[in-house]
C-alpha cells in the first residue's frame, strides 16, 4: 500500500485494546503455533479492562526492535508496525447486505494500515 510492506487490522470500539492502538503511532501484530489455540481464547474473550489477562496465558512479552508495542516470544511471525491511516468502517460500504447483521450495536471495526517497518519468524 502506497509503494510500502503493509498489514492491516481491524479493533472495535469497545476494545480496551483500543485505547491503547489509538494513542500509539505504532502496532504489532504476532501470528502463533497451533499449541497456543487456548491462550489466544483467553486473550481473545477476557478483557485486558478485567484484569490482567496475560498472567492466565503461557505468553510472554518482549521489546519490540523498532516500535514500542512489545510483542510475544511464543509468537511464530511477529510483524513490527508503523501506523500509516486509520478510519472507522463505513456501513455505507457494505456490498453484502448481511453485514449490517454483525453490528447491531452499530459498534463499526476502526480499520488501521501498518507500514510493516520489521518482520521475525520464529521457528
Ligand atoms: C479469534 C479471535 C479474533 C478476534 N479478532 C478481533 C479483531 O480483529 N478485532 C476486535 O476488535 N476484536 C477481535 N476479537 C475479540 C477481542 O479479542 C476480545 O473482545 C477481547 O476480549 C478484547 O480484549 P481487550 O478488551 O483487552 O482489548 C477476536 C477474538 C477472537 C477469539
Amino acid at each position: 500500500m502506497w509503494e510500502k510492506p503493509f498489514a492491516q487490522i481491524v479493533v472495535r470500539p469497545q476494545r480496551y485494546t483500543r485505547g491503547y492502538v489509538d494513542h500509539s503511532d505504532a502496532f504489532t501484530l504476532c501470528a502463533f503455533p497451533e499449541k497456543y489455540a487456548g491462550d489466544l481464547t483467553i486473550m481473545g474473550t477476557i478483557s485486558g479492562r478485567d484484569g490482567d489477562k496475560l498472567s492466565q496465558t503461557n505468553f510472554t512479552p518482549r521489546p519490540s526492535t523498532v516500535v514500542a508495542p512489545p510483542s510475544y516470544n511464543e509468537a511464530c511471525l511477529i510483524l513490527e508496525c508503523r501506523t500509516m491511516y486509520r478510519q472507522d468502517m463505513d456501513p455505507a460500504g457494505f456490498v453484502d447486505q448481511s453485514t449490517h447483521e454483525i453490528y447491531k450495536e452499530k459498534d463499526y471495526h476502526r480499520i488501521y494500515y501498518g507500514e510493516i517497518l520489521k518482520a521475525f519468524v520464529n521457528e
